[in-house]
């Protein structure tokens, strides 16, 4: 499917992205090895939630969707009933981690603590995506796994059960590699000790808080401890990476309002609000308010006059899904920003050093790759044109947001991509068009 993309006169309107994928898919994997039932509304929409709740389920998770809730009053919401950390049971089939990484990895830590014999796999790109961060720390706790080329890649197979804790330094600052090992160490006998090299998204430390698990933190090391954890209720906030598109769509339009309602502003994600600040963004943050253990607010946002700016080090794990969103607004703005340590952005659903500088390069943007990032000089006008989608749902976006500002029609080949986590994606575009 392609999609035709046009800028128009004026940007404005209300948008309420879906739910936070991150924190849908915590809140289902955590409340299935619970003990109690819990229910979780906002849920994440997409092909990476099908994933999750597809593995879970193949494990033999209760999950129900239900509708008009009364218990959390959101017309969608899930009732997931847990039975404990050993409630889990061998699944009759390989389980299919479809395009989602959250899923491959997460759902890892829980295969290696329990006793049976399973196969988790996933799509052409999942399967080519780094999972010796994950196999070595696991094996080195008990955990017997296999995978095609010594446990670097997917297909992985696992014998799990009798791990012991152990104190593990992180080689990358990944949320994915601390949540597997977090999971695994709800398994393991005595103590596992996590140094992380920078912080992350912290939506697992705070959900497995909320859950009463014996987890304790000191900067950047992280201990847990075996032990059962207690069902709760989320209300998901909505998707802090998907709002991320908007938000630069309003900064970089020359006549625009957007308004984005209930989103997630935990510290660990909104590295991109501060790099549009620092941008000289205008973006408001108002009613700000807690819900379910996480910070929400409301944003506006509307044109401004965006500067250069430099984005490197311990920042990079908290804009890494907003990076190819953050280089088209250094595309429109004045001086070269340039982005450093960003290499990860490689081993992601597509390498998206490449794909966004091949993207906006061909709609006029002066971009150019290097070794562990980009360096952007602005401001460019940008011209419509055919852009791939890499079969990356945030590549296919950043173009999309980039056709809004271009002149004359941009067309996003493969567009269905963007279901992978914000399936009415489109929707909102065509409405903002008109
Ligand atoms: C995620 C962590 C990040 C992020 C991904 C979601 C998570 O991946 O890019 O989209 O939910 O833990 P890494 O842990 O590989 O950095």
């Amino acid at each position: 499917m392609f999609v035709k993309v046009n800028a128009p006169k004026i940007l404005e309107g209300t948008i309420r992205p879906p739910g936070d994928k991150s924190i849908s898919h915590r809140a289902a994997l955590l409340n299935s090895i619970s003990i109690g039932t819990a229910h979780v509304s906002n849920f994440c929409v997409g092909d990476d939630r099908t994933s999750m709740l597809g593995c879970l389920r193949a494990l033999g998770a209760e999950i129900e969707a239900h509708s008009g809730c009364t218990v959390s009053g959101a017309e969608e919401c899930f009732e997931i009933k847990g039975n404990g950390l050993y409630s889990l049971s061998e699944p009759a089939d390989v389980l299919y981690a479809g395009n989602s990484g959250t899923t491959m990895r997460l759902i890892s830590g829980l295969l290696a603590g329990l006793d049976f014999y399973s196969v988790i796999s996933g799509d052409d790109s999942l399967r080519n995506r780094p999972m010796l961060r994950i196999t070595s720390p696991l094996a080195k706790m008990g955990a017997a796994i296999e995978g095609r080329d010594n446990g670097a890649l997917a297909p992985l197979s696992f014998r799990g059960g009798g791990l012991e804790g152990i104190e593990y330094s992180m080689p990358v600052a990944s949320a994915q590699l601390k949540s597997c090992l977090l999971i695994a160490g709800l398994y393991a006998e005595g103590e596992t000790t996590l140094n992380q090299p920078a912080e992350s998204r912290d939506h697992t430390e705070r959900m497995l808080r909320s859950m009463g698990g014996q987890l304790k933190s000191e900067g950047l090391t992280l201990k847990i401890q075996q032990g059962e954890l207690t069902s709760t209720n989320v209300s998901v906030p909505c998707d802090t990476s998907g709002s991320a598109f908007w938000l630069v769509a309003a900064c970089c339009h020359p006549n625009a309002s957007i308004r984005l309602e209930n989103v997630g502003i935990n510290p660990t994600r909104t590295g991109m609000i501060e790099v549009l600040l620092a941008m000289g963004a205008n973006i408001s943050i108002q009613n700000e308010r807690m819900e379910g253990g996480e910070p929400v607010a409301d944003l506006i946002a509307s044109s401004s006059n965006l500067e250069c700016t430099d984005i490197s080090g311990n920042l990079i794990p908290r804009v890494l899904d907003e990076i190819p969103i953050i280089s088209l607004a250094a595309s429109h703005a004045k001086g070269t920003t340039t982005i450093r340590d960003a290499q990860e952005l490689r081993v992601k659903e597509s390498d998206r050093i490449k794909a966004t500088v091949a993207g906006l390069s061909k709609l006029g943007a002066d971009i150019r790759e290097t070794a562990d990032g980009m360096e952007i000089t602005g401001p460019n006008d940008l011209f419509g044109t055919e852009v791939e989608s890499y079969g990356d749902h945030r590549i296919a976006m950043t173009n999309a947001i980039a056709g809004l500002l271009a002149k004359g029609d941009t067309i996003i080949q493969d567009a269905e991509v963007a279901s992978v986590s914000y399936p009415s994606f489109w929707e909102t575009i065509d409405r903002l068009q008109n």
